[in-house]
């Protein structure tokens, strides 16, 4: 064991101030008239994808996490007596653990597993009769697993709300609200019915649609707000760019979508920069773009903002973390409370 004192205890030590960067949820609430009918509609009910949100509900949604950000103290436990299943057969960190947080900061227990084998599922039984059992021991179920259907099977028998924390490379609809809701603190002129073409973003994506379930979903409730985007950028090096009729689905949502392979000649029309490097499919990872980099040197607009999913490798340096342009950990932050939303809306009391 090393005896000496370490540096960092020459300081204080003390906690950061919850209060940094509260203005941006405060100015998005005065943003935002409350219409809270139209999230009636989600009560009970499942989210497996992005589709089943409508640009109101988003801005709802948006409006309730600006609500749960800027209180501190929620004095409230509406979930006490309820159980969540969280069922998380992928690894996660940021997912996982905020949904989790919010359950027991909303009152609520859990129970969690982590790993499919240590369920009947390894010795041969069905998702659906899983899904089954878990009518009975819980209020609701998160689920991340590596296969795309298997919460479209659960589905058919839950009698709870199941939210898809990931299913494999198809979609994330709760990573995609965080992003909007990150969006819109930054930008809440954007909410507008109509945006000016001069105030309109360019969004670039260093990512591949047809194989990240993050870029899948966010460019679902992307085409939501079409209007205030002058374009969205996809920067990428494969071949399969687009799974079939994608692209030509948020086309006919009325996103403009152009696609190139160099990131840097781009990177100066970018207002919102949002990067991803993994895909998980199956048991494991595929890394792509490996030859896009953001760091200090890229050329980014003065003003842009970077998102990131989270985790993060090389194609997002840390010496970004301390400029402006990190707004990935704002991002990660803002997904306790949009889920925190999504969650007390999903619920029946
Ligand atoms: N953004 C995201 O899904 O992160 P985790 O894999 O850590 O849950």
């Amino acid at each position: 064991m090393v005896n000496k004192t370490h540096p960092r205890l020459e300081e204080r030590l003390e906690p950061a101030n919850w209060i940094d960067g509260i203005e941006l949820p405060m100015t998005l609430l005065e943003h935002i008239p409350e219409a809270s009918a139209s999230l009636a509609d989600l009560a009970g009910r499942s989210i497996v994808s992005a589709r089943q949100f409508s640009r109101e509900q988003v801005i709802q949604l948006c409006r309730l996490a600006a609500k749960y950000e800027t209180t501190q103290a929620m004095g409230q436990f509406p979930l006490t007596g309820k159980i969540l299943i969280s069922a998380f057969y992928e690894p996660s960190t940021r997912t996982r653990l905020s949904f989790e947080s919010v359950w027991q900061r909303l009152g609520g227990d859990i129970i969690t597993i982590t790993d499919p084998a240590t369920t009947g599922i390894a010795k041969g039984e069905s998702l659906h009769d899983v899904a089954e059992m878990m009518n009975h021991y819980g209020d609701m179920v998160v689920l991340r697993d590596t296969h795309e259907d298997a919460i479209y099977e659960m589905l058919d028998v839950t009698r709870i709300p199941i939210i898809n924390a990931g299913n494999g490379t198809d979609e994330h609809p709760t990573q995609a609200l965080a992003d909007l809701y990150a969006l819109f603190k930054w930008r809440p002129d954007l909410l507008a019915a109509e945006v000016p073409e001069d105030q309109r973003i360019t969004i670039g994506i260093i990512g591949v649609p047809g194989r990240m379930r993050t870029v899948r979903s966010l460019l679902l409730l992307l085409s939501l707000i079409s209007h205030a985007i002058r374009e969205v950028v996809i920067i990428c090096d494969c071949e399969d760019t687009f799974s079939p009729e994608q692209r030509e689905e948020l086309e006919a949502a009325g996103l403009k979508l152009r696609v190139t392979g160099e990131l840097d000649p781009v990177l100066p029309e970018l207002d919102l920069v949002y990067i991803n490097a993994i895909a998980w499919v199956g048991d494991s990872y595929e890394e792509h773009g490996v030859r896009y980099q953001l760091n200090r040197q890229s050329p980014l607009k003065e003003s842009a903002i970077i998102l990131h999913p989270l985790a993060r490798g090389a194609e997002l340096s840390t010496d970004l973390d301390d400029t402006p342009h990190n707004w990935y950990f704002a991002q990660a932050r803002g997904a306790v409370y949009v889920r925190m939303a999504l969650m007390t809306t999903l619920v029946r009391f």
